[in-house]
């Protein structure tokens, strides 16, 4: 059985009163910035994450360039990026260690860089839930690390026992975050690997290693789709024939909420990779202000011009002429393309529609819930009235005020410009662009090396 996570579910959980610092910054930051680092970085860190190190250092040269430079796989291609060298400032949100998922408590950013040490599924489960980490993308291969590391306790369990742990580690997880198809998307897989090797087998050894392969592969294309989503969103921003590219986005959709780079904010940073002259409006994306504390910081490491604003002055600036463009990620996308992200996306769908500015969702095929026929469809999680009626530890409304805090509203297709994937920008009719995107990507997983496949034998035939 695994433990009793070291740490107390129930406790209330409200932001510290420091006030936040910006760390980073400055133009020279701008020399280092991470986005120029892509490919390499971004395998090394899918490397680090997935604790896969060694086994990336015996890829072939030919699997590893199939991966670096997309231009050999057979299905629809993004626009090249190149990139490579120094260091920079970016964080993925967990690296792990043998038996531990270190995860970044994005509760204490931008004060803190301080790590949660989860060593089982029930563990990642406290962490998604307290939103010690979060994000669709990055709470998905957490689970489903956190799957591979309660199958590796249990090796020598008996079959029984295994399989009722394993299923209730994996209930507790996808119910975790209700909103995030991502989260499920990833259990269910992990799961059925699981089941491949025969949910009463006697062998643990077999099981542990399935499901860990599985969460690797995860962490490895969640990675690489982020990197071709990117790709494809640089290519339809419109530069405006003067002064910046001004970008509004919303929450935070970079490295920490996405694993080791982003969805809208993948797209910010390629343009800013690629010199478009570019200024991002950051929403503070009330009541958890990711936008305040999360997308600043980000943005500041990569050194990306950006400017905070209440939630509220998105229509006022939007009426004024400031904003070219509102970009968005997604935690659960329908069949129909009715899109649920954090609340008060959709006011801004509105207000953008209002002023005839393009709105853009850029999200991962795997956050399309196909299942989901519209947006009526998506459960939207409610959240704790602690988190409206505290900020930052101080209390703002009398005690014992009604409070309705979802997290999360939905975003009607018709309203939405298109969306950005792994498989290209996607544009209504939206049941027919989906529909045909799953299958590309589908097609494309069938023919690219996973990555599993890299797992080659090294000279001593050792795999
Ligand atoms: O409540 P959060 O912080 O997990 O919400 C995150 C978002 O709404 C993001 O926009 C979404 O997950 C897409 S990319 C991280």
């Amino acid at each position: 059985m695994d433990p009793t996570p070291a740490v107390d579910p129930d406790a209330e959980v409200v932001a510290d009163p420091v006030e936040p610092v910006i760390p980073g910054g400055g133009a020279d930051l701008a020399r280092r910035r991470f986005f120029r680092q892509f490919a390499g970085e971004l395998f090394q860190s899918a490397a680090t994450v997935v604790g896969a190190a060694q086994a990336l250092q015996r890829v072939s040269a030919e699997a590893a360039g199939a991966i670096l430079d997309p231009g050999t796989l057979a299905v629809e291609e993004p626009p090249a990026i190149v990139l490579p060298s120094a260091p920079t400032g970016f964080r993925t949100p967990f690296r792990e260690s043998p038996g531990v998922l270190h995860i970044i408590d994005q509760r204490r950013l931008p004060d803190a860089i301080e790590e949660y040490d989860a060593h089982s599924a029930a563990e990642v489960a406290y962490a998604i839930r307290e939103m010690i980490i979060r994000g669709a993308p990055a709470i998905g291969q957490a689970a489903a690390i956190g799957m591979a590391l309660t199958a590796a306790r249990l090796r020598t369990t008996r079959p029984y026992a295994r399989r009722a742990t394993l299923r209730g580690a994996a209930q507790a997880l996808s119910a975790a975050r209700p909103t995030a198809i991502n989260l499920r998307w990833a259990v269910d897989r992990v799961m059925a690997r699981y089941v491949e090797v025969g949910d009463l087998s006697e062998d643990g050894d077999a099981i542990a290693e399935a499901m860990r392969a599985e969460a690797d592969t995860i962490v490895f294309e969640t990675t690489e789709d982020h990197g071709r989503l990117a790709a494809f969103g640089l290519a339809i921003l419109e530069q405006p024939s003067e002064g910046p590219l001004r970008v509004l986005t919303h929450c935070n959709t970079g490295p920490l909420g996405c694993g080791q780079f982003g969805t809208a904010l993948g797209v910010v940073q390629a343009a800013h990779h690629a010199e478009r002259d570019l200024h991002v409006w950051v929403g503070e994306t009330r009541p958890y202000l990711q936008g305040a504390r999360l997308t600043t910081w980000e943005l500041a490491q990569a050194g990306v011009p950006h400017t905070l604003i209440p939630d509220v002055a998105a229509g006022h600036l939007m009426a004024r002429g400031e904003v070219d463009v509102v970009i968005v990620g997604a935690d659960r996308i329908a069949a129909n393309g009715d899109t649920a992200n954090k609340v008060g996306s959709y006011s801004l769908a509105v207000l953008a529609d209002r002023h005839g500015i393009p709105f853009y969702v850029a999200a991962p095929l795997s956050s399309v819930d196909p299942e989901a026929p519209g947006g009526d469809a998506i459960p939207i999680e409610e959240r704790k009235a602690n988190e409206v009626l505290y900020l930052r530890g101080q209390r703002i409304a009398p005690p014992d005020t009604a409070v309705r805090n979802p997290a999360f509203d939905v975003t009607p297709g018709d309203l939405i410009t298109a969306i950005i994937t792994d498989e290209g920008v996607l544009r209504a009719p939206y049941p027919a662009s989906l529909a045909a995107a799953v299958e590309r990507r589908a097609a494309r997983r069938a023919v690219a090396p996973t990555f599993d496949a890299l797992h080659v034998p090294d000279a001593s035939g050792v795999a």
